[in-house]
């Protein structure tokens, strides 16, 4: 499937504003976020997440971790501590120019361009981790289900993907619902968005059943699911997808 419509978005958002892009803190908007603090916001979340993985029943190796949906490489310089080499892959051309250029410290990195519905540039099981966190909420649900299974295929053995995702309740492809969710996701959002001079991210969500059925489809299984969402009982949830060692 075609994603133009969100490798537009993300350049525009990578030439305007890529901090705020990445983390839409209203206060931080027209290029106010202070770089230190913005990167230590990665530091953190990777802290706590490498402290996650040590609670898992599979203890994941680390050589090599893929950070799907880099942005300017907020997590990919956190993974970098952890992981004896981190690629960081992005939609966006912009975004992983800005990433290269914040990228002073370490060679332990490298950014690529992907802007396909797969990953098919990656051999498999070519990474112990996978980490993608407000990334595939951006993405139809259709895609973010490809990638999820790419996750699958990407991952050595015993390897675990960590990806958060918006969850919400099941549309079948090709019916009147899924019509009008394009309509309301995609075409309305990003009309309105234009017409307030924003840029037009898209929000997406994918129901559980479906994520559940695409990692299991790809040979993988989730070994545990976090509730990442701010509000109470949000659907904002995490996966643990692990293969078989
Ligand atoms: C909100 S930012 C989050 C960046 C990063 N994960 C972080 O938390 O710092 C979303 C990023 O996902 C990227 N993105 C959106 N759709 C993508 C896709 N289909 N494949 C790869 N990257 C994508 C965007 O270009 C953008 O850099």
């Amino acid at each position: 499937m075609s994603l133009d419509h969100v490798k537009r978005t993300f350049e525009e958002a990578g030439r305007r504003d890529p901090l705020y892009a990445v983390l839409t803190d209203h206060a931080q908007r027209d290029r106010k976020w202070d770089r230190d603090a913005f990167f230590e916001t990665g530091e953190r979340e990777i802290a706590t997440v490498v402290q996650y993985l040590g609670t898992l029943s599979t203890s994941v190796a680390r050589a090599r971790a893929l950070d799907f949906g880099c942005g300017v490489g907020r997590l990919t310089l956190a993974l970098s501590r952890y992981f004896e080499m981190v690629v960081g892959v992005d939609i966006s051309s912009s975004m992983v120019t800005a990433a290269e250029a914040f990228n002073t410290q370490t060679a332990r990195v490298r950014y690529i361009v992907n802007d396909g519905d797969d990953l098919r540039q990656f051999g498999d099981a070519s990474f112990d981790f996978i980490y993608s966190n407000l990334t595939l909420q951006h993405v139809p649900p259709a895609a973010a289900l490809s990638y999820i299974a790419e996750f699958v295929r990407l991952l050595r053995p015993g390897g675990v993907a960590c990806f958060q995702l918006c969850i919400g309740p099941l549309i079948l492809p090709g019916t009147w619902s899924a019509f009008m969710y394009k309509v309301r996701r995609e075409w309305f959002r990003r009309f309105w968005k234009r017409l307030r001079g924003r840029i037009p991210y898209e929000m997406h969500f994918v129901a559980r059943s479906q994520v559940e059925e695409s990692v299991l489809s790809a040979g993988g299984r989730i070994i545990d699911v976090v509730d990442v969402s701010k509000v109470k009982n949000g659907s904002n949830l995490r996966f643990a997808v692990s293969t078989a060692a």
